[in-house]
């Protein structure tokens, strides 16, 4: 059978507690599809490793999973011991800019039966794929502070946006539409008030939207979007958008779907020289880590996505099918869906529905 060599990180917090029931699934899926995996457990790129060791990674982490087929990871975060720009800056910023993980394909879908917070809306309402670039725009290094500390205090932070960086986001944004039934892409910006990238992001959108003359494409300002996504979601069939406008739609894309929860995301480096990193959108959630009631669905569908990136796709499809079934039965919910179900009683049942 074919073998992938996953690296394995489960951060802070629920990461420790998604993870597991993520690998539970992928061992479910190996067994029936005639695939294995070899998973290196890793510590770093979590608060407690920088308790212990002063910084998120060592050294040279980026040898010990750069030869990787993937990385699994989980959230990090833990703002109580270390500040949030910190940690992030110090682990998982670092693996989407260093390994090149230019895009972050983040599906956003509303489940059979699953209690959804859009009066009326049903599966196939809402089915879309958000496409946010990854590894550059509002997250930029470039910037600081002056006269700090002084009633002059000036802080500044720029935004950064090369060709290369937008136009490779908007090809696979256009691609992936094109593969698509619908056809159709949305482009998030805000031409209007930022008045240098923005229109900058627009222009290069009309250009490669020449590319692609059976795609149908419009436009947003990220305001009225965020609006649109929660009275017409049924609009939506590919959104491509800057790093941060791509931040917010996907949270709020998985909202309208009853929650965050089940969210995944691809950090895909589409050439593959690097490794891709496959997570659950949500954070380490402290307000209720420990408890055993994060919902581990989002982690399960981040395995899917990387089961498909690993080139199992009946795998990765069995997986989904597996999260379907178990998420339209109430009695394996968990509480952020409505129901009592623990993080491990809802990861056994969608690993015990994996079949051909
Ligand atoms: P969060 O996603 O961790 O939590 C937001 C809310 O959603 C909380 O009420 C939480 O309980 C709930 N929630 C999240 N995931 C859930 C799940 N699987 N099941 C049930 N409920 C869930 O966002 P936050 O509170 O803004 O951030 C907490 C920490 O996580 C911070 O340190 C933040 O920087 C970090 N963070 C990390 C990532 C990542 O690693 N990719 C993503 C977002 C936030
Ligand atoms: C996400 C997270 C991260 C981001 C944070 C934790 C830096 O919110 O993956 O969506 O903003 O990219
Ligand atoms: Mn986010």
């Amino acid at each position: 059978p074919n073998l992938h060599r996953i690296a394995v990180i489960p951060g802070d917090g629920i990461g420790k507690e998604v993870v597991p029931e993520g690998l539970r699934v992928l061992e479910a899926a190996a067994a029936t599809f005639d695939c294995a995996f070899h998973f290196d457990h890793f510590d770093f790129a979590s608060c407690d490793y920088y308790q212990q060791h002063g910084e998120m990674m060592p050294g040279d982490w980026k040898a010990l999973i750069g030869g990787h087929d993937a990385i699994f990871f989980g959230a990090v975060g833990w703002p109580e011991t270390v500040p949030d720009h910190v940690s992030l800056w110090g682990s998982l910023i670092q693996f989407r800019r260093e390994f090149d993980q230019y895009v972050n394909l983040r599906p956003v879908r509303l489940m059979p039966g699953v209690p959804t917070p859009l009066a009326g809306r049903v599966p196939g309402d809402i089915d879309f794929y958000v496409v946010r670039e990854n590894t550059e725009g509002e997250y930029s290094s470039i910037g600081g502070r002056i006269f700090p500390d002084t009633e002059r205090e000036v802080v500044i932070q720029e935004t950064v946006m090369t060709r290369v960086g937008v136009d490779r986001v908007l090809r696979y944004a256009f691609e992936l539409a094109q593969r698509r039934e619908k056809k159709h892409l949305t482009s998030a910006t805000k031409s209007n008030g930022i008045s240098i990238t923005m229109p900058y992001w627009d222009e290069r959108v009309a250009a490669m939207a020449a590319d692609y003359p059976d795609v149908c494409w419009d436009k947003y300002h990220i305001d009225i979007l965020t609006a649109h996504f929660v009275q017409h979601p049924d609009w939506f069939d590919v959104v491509v958008a800057s790093n941060l406008f791509g931040d917010i739609l996907s949270d709020l894309g998985p909202a309208c779907t009853g929650t965050i929860g089940i969210a995944p995301a691809g950090n895909i480096n589409p050439e593959r020289r690097f490794p891709s990193l496959f997570e659950p959108v949500h954070g380490s959630a402290p307000d209720i880590a420990g408890q055993h009631i994060a919902n581990p669905v989002g982690q399960i569908w981040a395995a899917a996505l990387m089961l498909d990136h690993l080139g199992e796709g009946r795998a990765a499809a069995a997986v989904v099918r597996a999260i379907e079934d178990v998420l339209a039965r109430p009695e394996y919910r968990t509480r952020d869906l409505g129901g009592e179900a623990s993080t491990a009683e809802c990861g056994k049942a969608i690993a015990d529905a994996i079949c051909v």
